[in-house]
């Protein structure tokens, strides 16, 4: 089969290859998918996991990608719950070979049915960006109607969902991001938006809930925006900024069948609209990921034209 491989982490996406491998076996538990369409985020790279399994051994030449839609062409022993020929995405482990590729094996758990009225491109854009929004307000934010949201990035791929859950949820959403993201960013539904270049974050005021995935400097002046009892959580990498009573949340997104269909519920129901930027085939994959092309939304490679 078809799949796009690294083996050296210091070419960053340059070394990324389109090469042969051997179609995956399903193991305990697992099913091999047939990848209709697989989202990429280009931070990946800089995993730990994408170079090593959980013993911390080398595992390249490791299969990019982490989230898929497809059709179970296989079962494992004992797998029970989806069916050969069933429509599923989700999210696959990430220390194991992923979805890049024309096959994925993966635990049978990480997917959830996708219905038949949802495209492939659209059911690859949702698993990572969905379920880390979703996961960020309710789980680790516990988010409450009426409480208000500094929604960071909020026209990227992850930004724009949780922009449009808070809203559904009834908060208050105070979008962030660059100038030029100002209109894309209201029209998710933010409340209102702040230029992180030109505005001033400070003039937001108190807030509930961050919801950081730029890091850095913008985090660190969040949180020191958010209300007593309130929340920071962020999705990329390590604080030590502890608001008053402790609260902040540095997490990594896992896979939940219950919540992928909730997200996909709602993007069938018009609720939910993904952010979808470049579209392109397997082909085309290695050129994509190595454009110099400002990114808008979730890169999708559509495995099977
Ligand atoms: N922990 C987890 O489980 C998890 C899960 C998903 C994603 N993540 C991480 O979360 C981050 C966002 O992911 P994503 O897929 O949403 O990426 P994305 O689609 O590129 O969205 C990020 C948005 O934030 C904007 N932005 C970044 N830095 C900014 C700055 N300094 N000022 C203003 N705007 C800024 C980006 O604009 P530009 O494109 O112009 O920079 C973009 O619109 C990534 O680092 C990703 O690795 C973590």
């Amino acid at each position: 089969m078809k799949a796009i491989v690294v083996t050296d982490q210091a070419a960053g996406t340059a070394g990324m290859k389109l090469v042969e491998r051997p179609e995956p076996q399903a193991a305990i538990n697992d099913v091999v998918v047939q990848v209709h369409a697989a989202g990429f985020v280009n931070t990946e790279l800089d995993w730990p996991s994408t170079w090593t399994d959980r013993a911390f051994r080398d595992r390249t030449p490791s299969i990019l990608g982490h989230e898929l839609a497809g059709v179970i062409t296989a079962l494992g022993y004992g797998t029970t719950g989806l069916s050969i020929g069933q429509r599923v995405f989700g999210l696959s482990d990430w220390y194991r070979d992923g979805t890049l590729a024309e096959y994925v094996a993966m635990e049978a758990r990480n997917l959830a049915p996708l219905p038949g009225d949802v495209d492939f491109t659209v059911g690859a854009s949702l698993p990572i960006s969905g379920l880390t929004a979703w996961q960020g307000l309710f789980q680790h934010g516990r988010l409450q109607a009426g409480q208000s949201v500094l929604a960071h990035g909020a026209a990227g791929a992850v930004g724009s969902i949780v922009t449009q859950l808070a809203r559904e949820a009834g908060a208050y959403v105070i979008g962030t991001g660059r100038a030029a993201d100002r209109q894309k960013a209201l029209d998710f539904g933010a409340n209102e938006f702040v230029d992180l270049a030109n505005d001033t974050l400070e003039d937001v005021g108190g807030v509930d809930l961050v919801f950081d995935v730029i890091g850095g400097d913008v985090q660190k002046r969040s949180a020191a925006l958010i209300r007593a009892g309130g929340t920071l959580v962020t999705a990329v990498g390590p604080t030590d900024i502890r608001p008053a009573d402790d609260l902040t949340v540095d997490f990594v997104v896992e896979a939940d069948r219950a919540q992928l269909s909730e997200i996909v519920q709602r993007v069938r129901d018009g609720r939910l609209r993904t952010n979808i930027g470049k579209v392109s085939s397997l082909d085309d994959a290695v050129a994509t990921f190595n454009s110099t092309e400002r990114r808008a939304g979730k890169t999708v490679i559509r495995v099977l034209p």
